[in-house]
């Protein structure tokens, strides 16, 4: 079985040592891929070109490195016949949560305000409110909103959920749908965006969404660029609606250098790094699925292509 690896340079040698460790019996190419397109019946791959996919009419697999699929299915030509398998693995579900609770954290004590008063070497204390205090929503209940809905809990905050689908939960009020949206939003005074980025999703981090949370909210994306409107944003925060925000992902990555974002006071931004796969760890997975694929069982995590997730 040839299987072709596309994932970012840095990454590549350890996701090849780990895919020859865990499974046996596979021939392995990298991209740039010089060869027979014919050969290659699965793909293992972060931000396939556009094309390369609908390259290969033997396809029989892909299996996405990141737990979102939208860097391989804002393809069109993407075979839609082909199976589409996204990451599940405790080690980027566990790096999720330490990011979330290290946002959370950030807003709900008020580090903007701590970090500027050190810049200005002015010695301003000031209290803020605990965890008990605070309510976090959370948009986007699946593997990692629920793992760090846990979290959270965990520390005190009152956590509330949104989701597509109806959901129930023990301790933690689930909302769904754009009625549930309405009735979740001004409940929420950390907002955490942990949604795909589908058809319905793009730009929910807009100015209706900004207008609908309590006065001095706060704003956590970890989901897509693409969920952001990155002006509506920099509006709500000077207008004080959105106190302080932290991003992980942007509509242009890397972000350009003269974006606005960069220099806001209250704005903490990180490059793409709430949660990185880890070949070591993800390898478990992608050898599952390839093991499922050889042995005609279903797939788990199988993308539904149709809703994008
Ligand atoms: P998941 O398990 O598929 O969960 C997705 C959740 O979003 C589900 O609860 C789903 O609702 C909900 N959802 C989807 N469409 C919706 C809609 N139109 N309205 C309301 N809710 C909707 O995904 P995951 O593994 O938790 O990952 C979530 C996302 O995190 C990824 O897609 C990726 O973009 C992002 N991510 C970012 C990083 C990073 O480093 N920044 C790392 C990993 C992942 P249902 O439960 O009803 O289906
Ligand atoms: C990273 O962004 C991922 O989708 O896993």
């Amino acid at each position: 079985m040839k299987l072709l690896l596309k994932t970012d340079r840095y990454l590549l040698g350890r996701w090849k040592d780990a895919l020859y460790q865990r499974i046996p019996g596979l021939e392995i190419v990298t991209f740039p891929f010089v060869g027979d397109p014919s050969d290659i019946e699965v793909v293992v791959a972060w931000e396939p070109p556009l094309g390369l996919l609908a390259s290969m009419p033997n396809l029989k697999l892909v299996i996405s490195t990141g737990a979102g699929v939208d860097h391989i299915l804002k393809d069109p030509s993407y075979p839609k016949d082909v199976p589409l398998v996204r990451m599940v693995d405790p080690g980027l579900t566990q790096g999720m949560v330490e990011y979330v609770v290290m946002a959370a954290l950030l807003c709900s004590r008020k580090m903007h305000r701590t970090f500027s008063a050190q810049a200005r070497k002015v010695w301003e204390p000031e209290t803020t409110p605990l965890a008990p205090d605070v309510t976090v929503g959370i948009m986007g209940m699946g593997v990692l909103g629920r793992a760090c809905a846990g979290a959270l809990r965990g520390m005190g905050y009152n956590v509330i959920g949104w989701s597509r689908t109806p959901k129930e939960f023990d301790d933690v009020q689930n909302f769904d749908g754009l009625d549930g949206l309405e009735k979740f939003l001004p409940r929420t005074q950390i907002l955490v965006c942990l949604l795909p980025l589908t058809a319905e999703t793009e730009g929910i981090l807009g100015r209706g969404t900004f207008n609908r949370l309590p006065a001095g909210a706060a704003v956590i994306n970890v989901g897509r660029g693409g969920h952001l409107v990155e002006d509506d944003l920099i509006m709500a925060l000077d207008k004080g609606k959105v106190e302080v925000a932290v991003l992980d992902v942007f509509n242009e990555e890397p972000l350009p250098v003269d974006h606005a974002l960069w220099d806001h006071p209250r704005v903490f931004l990180t490059p793409h790094i709430a949660s990185v796969t880890t070949p070591e760890s993800a390898i478990i997975s992608v050898a599952e699925a390839v093991n499922e694929l050889r042995k005609g069982l279903p797939l788990t995590n199988l993308v539904d292509t149709t809703l994008g997730y």
